[in-house]
């Protein structure tokens, strides 16, 4: 089943890329060391690397990708678009078009675009800030809201070992260049636990701005909220006079046409949201309570960008946002994630591997070397990282592409086929075999 892959033309590209572009990408995640693919095209559920071959796409851009690449009544719509020009630093009755369709999707009642879901992150804590008066953030271990220095603590890529046991938990930065002077702006806990976001909130509620959460893990195996964990972060900031700030960016138009406020029925008082809300184009928005969204104010409380609102971004998102609202979208594709984490686990099952599925069938991960759903980013550390590396690359070596690392989702979209779950599945019981004969060669080794 594994094809004889030629990759000439992409390891040329590569070596081209990385004479003037740092390791040859515009972005470090998709750094896969000598692995890095250069891609030319997608189709559907489709991409295809510079030389030729196919893949069947569950990385899906990070998650953008909700109806399929190319997907003709989006780009059709950017084209119209286009003919009237792209930017003009006015509002456009596109972006009114869009604001409306959006809050009644998502229940919101008012929204500002930007451009990438770091920015919107951003300006949410801004207003958070200007909001309450109040300076402190809450996060949780092992999520990611963005690449800026004032959320890149205890991120998915730092060692859940070393956060330490008492909470809130040791503040880990995810990068060198961060000055050390802004991690007290910060808090971050272990999610999931409500014993430990109510001892905090008891010790410092009361300077509290925002808890600021991925309501699903999303940058860690897609863990699920537990039964009345969400519900408990409503009550205290509630109680403590603080927002609850929902970082949507991966859930939004992914798990509901309402994301996940609607999805686990809890109001965020403010909201991040991007990736599928333009099927890959660049846009994102913020969005909230109409008096947390009206401290945005001229010359007192700053959001803007040159590019926020621009043509293309907003004519993706009006198609997409319609396409979704309007049509079995993600009821479609719940159905087929289902059937592809049920075959996941009937497979990993039938081969004697530890393994858990976990996530929303829209989003979800497989996880080995261990039985156990992960609840935390410190659970989730107990897998097999080595093991589930070779099975990624095993698969795509055989035409189907997760990320090489069990931390980001598998993404579903529109257009993945009942075909191209049936094959992946054959091609998963076929990269599971060689993976496990591989691993106990190693283990007879080392023994
Ligand atoms: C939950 C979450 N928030 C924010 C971001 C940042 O979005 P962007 O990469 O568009 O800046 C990401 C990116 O993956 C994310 O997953």
């Amino acid at each position: 089943m594994k094809t004889q892959r030629t990759l000439t033309k992409t390891k040329q590209y590569f070596d081209a890329a990385q004479r003037h572009i740092p390791f040859g990408v515009n972005s470090n995640f998709r750094y896969w060391e000598e692995d890095t693919f250069v891609v030319t095209h997608g189709r559907d559920a489709h991409v295809w690397d510079a030389d030729g071959n196919c893949y069947i796409d569950y990385r899906l851009g990070f998650g953008p990708i909700i109806l399929g690449h190319a997907y003709p009544a989006v780009t059709e719509k950017v084209a119209e678009a286009l003919q009237y020009g792209n930017l003009f630093a006015w509002t456009t009755p596109y972006e009114i078009e869009l604001a409306e369709r959006f809050t009644r999707m998502t229940g919101m009642d008012m929204v500002r675009l930007s451009n990438t879901g770091t920015e919107a992150t951003m300006h949410a804590l801004r207003v958070a800030r200007a909001h309450t008066g109040r300076d402190l953030i809450i996060k949780f271990d092992g999520q990611y809201h963005g690449n800026y220095d004032y959320v890149m603590y205890n991120t998915p890529g730092i060692d859940a070992e070393r956060l330490g046991a008492s909470w809130p938990t040791r503040r880990l930065p995810a990068s060198r260049g961060i000055p050390k002077a802004i991690e007290r702006y910060l808090l971050s806990l272990p999610y999931n636990h409500i014993e430990a976001i109510e001892s905090v909130m008891a010790r410092y509620g009361e300077e509290v701005a925002a808890i600021m959460v991925e309501p699903v893990m999303g940058n860690t195996a897609g863990i699920v909220p537990r039964e009345g964990w969400l519900e408990r972060l409503r009550e205290l900031c509630d109680e403590y006079g603080a927002l609850l700030f929902f970082d949507e960016v991966k859930t939004g138009f992914r798990i509901a046409n309402g994301g996940a406020q609607e999805y686990f029925g809890v109001r965020a008082d403010i909201a991040a949201y991007a990736k599928a809300m333009g099927n890959g184009f660049p846009i994102a928005a913020i969005a909230g309570r109409r008096d947390v969204m009206m401290t945005i104010e001229p010359g007192k409380v700053a959001q803007g960008g040159t590019y926020t609102g621009n043509m293309i971004a907003v004519a993706a998102a009006n198609a997409t946002l319609e396409i979704i609202e309007e049509q079995p979208i993600l009821a479609t594709i719940f159905e087929r994630g289902r059937a592809l984490m049920d075959g996941m686990d009937e497979i990993l099952t039938r081969h004697d591997i530890p393994h858990a599925v976990t996530g929303i069938p829209s989003m979800f991960s497989l996880i080995v070397g261990t039985n156990e759903a992960p609840v935390d980013f410190l659970s989730y550390a107990r897998n097999d990282d080595d093991f589930y590396e070779a099975l990624a690359l095993a698969l795509v070596a055989r035409g189907v592409m997760p990320d090489s690392d069990s931390r980001e989702p598998w993404f579903m979209c529109y257009t993945h086929s009942e075909q191209d779950i049936a094959e992946t599945l054959e091609i998963l019981d076929d990269a599971v075999g060689e993976v496990k004969q591989g691993f106990r060669r190693a283990f007879a080794k080392a023994a």
